[in-house]
């Protein structure tokens, strides 16, 4: 069965869900106007920047991200002028630089990437190039790109997977290899060590920055060292297939493919993640992002391989988002509430704007948008 078959079979969910979205956003691109910070999360009704990290957060891209993917949505200029406004504030993150790590992927391929790829714009094209050259100088030569700074000289995170795109757009675009092959070389790495035999993968790896030996493997935003925390499933699933798309190694589509049969195997009784598939059974704490995360994975897996199981399991997990974790009140301004910053702190429960973003992503994949934000 064809991708177009299969999207053209969910016709009615993705024009239900395009309505909801339209008559959201406005509102709450109305509540970020005007705030001297980019929306994270929501307390007491109102927009809440990022925990830490100033401008540096790094989930500080998914605003003009979400802005952009509206924009694509309905081709209203008040989104695209809202992406832009926020892409500026971004340049403080930029002369700042301490706080500024890994995630730039995150904050600056969706941004100013985004706004570049649409428009051509120059401004936004060299930011893009600068976080790609900031990310390529994270990268540890024996194998992996650092995540974090301070003393955490030999820490890999999967979470990683995500920002390669970054680095395969740096290539594609001044056709230089050698960003893609610091990408392929540190996904290379993330196979070998974070993905386990059983389909499930590591949060964390710490290497001996001189050696490479690994010397721990910590729970990081899991449940506990060995467990399976989901969000770091979904980056993984993600991030794999979109390192297949940027380079056609079969090997990063088997994995793909393997992490998604385990992750669905774990979601399939209601199909909402919980934030740890190890955590005790009668904990329920969720994370709808780690579902809207993967179900940008499976859509994209099941448009390469054209296997409808895929497919079928984003569409369960969306549905599964509207009906139990979605607050469509304008009134509220984030859409998914049932989301968990990690297992052990005290985020559990809230709005975060990268579940809204990956959410509305999925939207325009299910509709056909051919524009692949990573
Ligand atoms: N990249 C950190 C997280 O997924 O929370």
């Amino acid at each position: 069965m064809t991708f177009e078959q299969m999207r053209l079979a969910c016709a009615d969910f993705t024009q239900e869900m395009s309505e909801k979205l339209k008559a959201k956003m406005p509102n709450a691109l109305r509540k970020a106007q005007g705030l001297d910070f980019i929306p994270y999360t929501v307390k007491d009704g109102a927009w809440q920047p990022g925990p830490f990290d100033g401008i540096c957060w790094w989930t500080n891209g998914f605003w003009p991200g979400e802005m952009w993917a509206m924009y694509r949505m309905t081709g209203e200029e008040m989104y695209k002028d809202e992406a832009i406004r926020a892409e500026e504030m971004l340049d403080d993150a930029f002369r700042d630089y301490d706080h500024l790590h890994h995630d730039v992927g995150f904050m600056w391929l969706i941004s100013s990437g985004a706004h570049f790829r649409m428009t051509g714009d120059d401004a936004a094209r060299k930011r893009t190039q600068l976080a790609a050259n900031l990310l390529a100088g994270r990268f540890n030569p024996l194998g992996f790109i650092r995540a974090w700074n301070g003393d955490c000289t030999g820490w890999a995170i999967i979470d990683c997977m995500m920002n390669l795109n970054l680095l395969y757009w740096a290539s594609d675009y001044t056709g230089d290899p050698r960003f893609k092959r610091i990408a392929m070389t540190h996904a290379d790495t993330a196979m070998k060590h974070f993905i386990r035999a059983d389909g499930s993968s590591n949060h964390i790896v710490v290497f001996d920055p001189e050696t490479m030996d690994v010397l721990d493997v910590p729970a990081g935003q899991g449940y506990a060292p060995g467990s399976s925390w989901s969000r770091g499933q979904a980056w993984a699933l993600y991030g794999f297939a979109l390192s297949y798309l940027h380079t056609g190694k079969q090997d990063y589509l088997d994995t793909a493919c393997r992490v998604a049969e385990t992750f669905i195997g774990q979601v399939k009784e209601d199909w909402i993640p919980r934030c740890d598939f190890c955590q005790p059974a009668d904990d329920d704490l969720k994370d709808a992002c780690a579902g809207a995360v993967a179900a940008c994975g499976l859509l994209e897996l099941a448009r390469i391989t054209e296997n409808p199981s895929y497919f079928d399991a984003a569409v369960q997990m969306l549905r599964a988002m509207d009906a139990s974790c979605a607050d469509w009140s304008a009134a509220y301004p984030a859409i998914l509430t049932n989301c968990t910053g990690s297992y052990h702190g005290n985020d559990h429960n809230i709005a975060m704007n990268y579940a809204d973003f990956y959410f509305m992503e999925a939207i325009l994949k299910l509709q056909g948008d051919p524009f692949l934000f990573w």
